[in-house]
Order: C-alpha cells, then structure tokens, then sequence
C-alpha cells in the first residue's frame, strides 16, 4: 500500500487490517513505531466513499513531523535537546550555547560559539518605532499580549523574512528573534510599570542584559546577582524546547503556510499563553495564594477531585512519572531562595505536592508536578509579577520554536497544515430570504 522503503526491507513490520464493512483485508506498513494516515487513507467501502480517516482531537496519537530536535520519554522521564540530557545542559551549559545547539544541531566550536553571542548581542536593539507603538498599549496591558503583538509587528520592520527558503535569510531572523525577545518582554514589563523603557547594554550577558533592561532606575550599570543570573539561565535552558507541544505544533502549523517566522512565531506566544499551557505557572501562584495556608489544603483537594478545578503546575501529556525540568527546578528554588529569602508560598507547594502525591486520584490519573509548579516561586522571588511568568516562558521557548520552524521549511514532507473534520451539521437545506423568514 506504500513505497516507504523500510516496510518493503521488513514485511513482517506491518499491520494486517480486515475492513468488516467489505471483507477486504490490507496490509499497512510500519514505520518507525507508525502508520501513514493517508495508508488507511485507501481503505474505503467504495470508490464514491471517502477513505478510512483518524479522529484525534488534540493530537494524542498522532505524528505531525519528523523532527531531530527534541527527545522525550515522558514514561522515564527523559528530556534531551539534540541527543543531550536536559540535567547535563542545566548544569553545565547556558541559554545561547543550548540555543546554539537546538538551532545548528550540534555544539559550537570555541569560534562559532563567540560570533554566536556576538551575533545574539548586537542584535538586541529594536527600531525606535517599535518603542512608540508598544507605549500605545493600555496601561494594564498583560505583558504576553503586548509580546504577541510585538513579535508579530517585527514582521512589518523585516519584511525580508518573507524569503523563507533563503538560509541565509532565516539565519538573520533566527538571530533577530532570540536576540530581541528580552527587549520585547521587559518592555512589556516597564509599559506596566510605568517606567522608562531600558535599552539593551551589549556589555552584559544575554541574561544579565535582561534583568538589566527589567530593573535599571538610575545607576550607570545594572549589576545582577550572578546566583540569580544563573537561575534565570537555567529556567530559560529548561524552557527551551520541548517537542510538539501546544505553541510548538502552533508555530508548525502556521509555519506551514510558509508566513515569514515573525508571524509563526507570534502564533507560539498566543498559544502559549493558555492557562492549560504557559500560562500554568502564571495560575499556580494565583492558586497558591488563594489557598493561603496549610489548613485550606485538603478542602482544596477535595474541590480538585469533585472536578471544580484543576491542580495547576500538575499533571501533563507527556510526562506520566515525573516532569525532569521540575526536579531541576527544585534544586534551582534552593540557590534562588538562599539569596532572595525563602518564599512563604514554598511551604504551601511542598505541602500540597506531598498531599496530591499520596492520594489515589493523583496517582491512578499519573498526575505529578510538572515545569510550573515550582517555576512560579523562582519568578516571583526575582521579583516578578505573575503576569510576566508566562513572558519568560516564551523567551526561553524561543529558540525551541525556531529550531523548530527551521527543521519544518527544510523538510520535503511537509504540506500546508490541513486537519480533516468529521462534519456533524446539517446539508443540503434550502435558503429561505430574510424578508421571508421574518414575514
Ligand atoms: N488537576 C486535576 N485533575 C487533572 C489535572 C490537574 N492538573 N490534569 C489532568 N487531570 C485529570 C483530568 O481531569 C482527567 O481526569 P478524568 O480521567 O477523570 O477525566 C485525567 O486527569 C487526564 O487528564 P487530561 O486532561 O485528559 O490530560 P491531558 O493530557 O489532555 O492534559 C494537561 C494535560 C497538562 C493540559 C493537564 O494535566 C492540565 O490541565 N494540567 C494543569 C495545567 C498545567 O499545569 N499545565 C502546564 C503543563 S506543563 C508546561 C507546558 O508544557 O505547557
């Protein structure tokens, strides 16, 4: 039924399908653990009918790509980028190095890797114009919105980018985007503040250049704490990829119609500002200070369990024993809060993790804490507003998402995204005029 060449190697590696509707038996061949949809695409009751589709809302077992980016075993609970572990980048690597290597596909050499940051550093700056229309936002405006619109503004001030299947191209709009998504943020930041914005000081590190652009008032040079310099490093490498998630699979998908990246891009921030999504970390401090204490604890299980609301910073697709960005990012909380002071909202996590762990509802669902159920805490004792939690997010997520849109442009086998539908409405009715009906 196909010409791909590994099932013609090995017949055995096949699924043999009897359709009961016609009696007709086909073979379909499997390929790397899959079936090809447009195989079952062939099985059909007759010409006239359409061929056998999938239905799977959300994607559950279905394979969109190929891709060499990404690795995760979500029952062992294994994430690497490119072949690494996600511990051993943590631990020993920083941001742009890992974003070098989601974006290459392998790790710089000593010379690649400072023109790298050369590249990166020189490209934080944004055109004056943009500073003028993100001052147009509301006073309230919610960072992530203001980010969206940003990221997808920038298409307009690179019109270039367009160019899609230049590589040269890409590269500059690869560099272009990781290098001005902090600028982006803490402005975002600054509009709420009502502060000034701060331009991008190229003597600084990517991450200390951020902290500096969201905190500077009147000193000369913003010095961060190298501890939370380096924490912040750390949540931006466990942000920074994580295969076909939600604004992953957003970033493919509208990729795929081939709009400039600035505009797939864009639709990454808008789908990763969801609640169910990004914006997890953002309502995982707003629920821990709604619970206030210890002692409301069990009756806000109870209303988890009853089904009045979720657990949030629990519970994932992927991850069915335990989220490897969450260990890590306990062991950051330590080093964060040995500088900032511990924060009180701590105790009501580790009391509510401890609860939800040993009770049958989370355990018979594979529910654990995932990436932000503690990433939340880190954020707010560097002093962020929950609001900007999901902005950091996408920061970090940047790379990934290029990475990502850069695999899918060069891949010969990809097509416009285009679902298919089960249609469940009405056909074939007859229009009556307005003037009719409403006679
Ligand atoms: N609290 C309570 N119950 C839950 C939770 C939760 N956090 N997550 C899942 N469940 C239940 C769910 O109600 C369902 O129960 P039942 O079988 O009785 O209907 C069962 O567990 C399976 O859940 P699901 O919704 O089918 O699982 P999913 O794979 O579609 O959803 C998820 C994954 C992450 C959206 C979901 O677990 C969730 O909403 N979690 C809270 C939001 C959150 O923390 N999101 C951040 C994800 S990690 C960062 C990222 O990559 O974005």
């Amino acid at each position: 039924m196909t010409d791909a060449p590994a099932a013609a190697a090995d017949p055995a590696a096949s699924l043999t399908v009897r359709d009961n509707r016609t009696g007709s038996e086909y073979e379909v061949p499997i390929v790397d653990g899959t079936i090809r949809a447009a195989d079952l695409g062939k099985i059909r009751t007759s010409d006239e009918e359409p061929g056998l589709a999938v239905y799977d809302p959300g994607f559950v077992n279905t394979a969109s790509c190929r891709s060499a980016v990404t690795f995760i075993d979500g029952d062992k609970g294994i994430l690497e980028y490119r072949g690494y572990p996600i511990e051993q980048l943590a631990e020993k690597s920083n941001f742009l190095e890992v974003a070098y290597l989601l974006i290459h596909g392998e790790l710089p050499t000593k010379e690649q890797y400072d023109a790298w940051v050369h590249e990166i550093t020189y490209h934080t700056f944004v055109h004056e114009n943009v500073k003028s229309f993100m001052h147009g936002f509301r006073y309230d405006a919610h960072p992530m919105g203001m980010l969206m619109a940003s990221v997808g503004a920038l298409s307009t001030f690179y019109p270039d980018a367009r160019n899609i299947d230049d590589p040269a191209n890409r590269h500059m709009q690869i560099v272009r985007m990781i290098a001005k998504m902090p600028t982006l943020g803490a402005w975002s930041f600054r509009h709420a503040q009502g502060k000034p914005f701060v331009y991008p000081d190229n003597e600084l590190s990517y991450t200390e250049n951020f902290l500096s652009m969201l905190f500077k008032m009147s000193e000369q040079k913003f010095d961060a704490d190298p501890r939370l310099a380096k924490a912040l490093d750390v949540l931006l490498i466990l942000h920074a990829d994580h295969e076909q998630n939600c604004s992953t699979n957003a970033v493919r998908s509208v990729g795929s119609s081939q709009v400039d990246p600035y505009s797939a891009v864009a639709a990454g921030v808008a789908a990763l500002y969801g609640p169910l999504h990004g914006g997890a970390n953002e309502a995982v401090l707003r629920m821990l200070r709604r619970i206030g204490s210890k002692e409301n604890i069990p009756a806000f299980i109870e209303g988890v369990k009853a089904g009045n609301e979720k657990l949030m910073g629990f519970g994932h697709r992927v991850y069915k024993n335990f989220d490897p960005r969450a260990t890590i990012i306990k062991k950051a909380c330590d080093d964060v809060f040995e500088v900032t002071g511990v924060n009180p909202l701590l105790e009501i996590a580790q009391e509510l993790e401890k609860i939800a762990l040993e009770d049958e509802y989370f355990i018979k669902r594979k529910l654990y804490p995932n990436v932000d159920f503690y990433s939340g805490l880190i954020y707010e004792a560097l002093q962020f507003p929950p609001e900007m939690f999901t902005v950091l997010f996408a920061i970090g997520r940047t790379p990934g998402w290029l990475a990502q849109w850069n695999e899918l442009i060069q891949d010969k086998e990809q097509k416009i995204a285009r679902p298919k539908q089960i249609y469940t409405g009405d056909r074939q009715l007859t229009f009556v005029p307005a003037e009719e009906r409403w006679a």
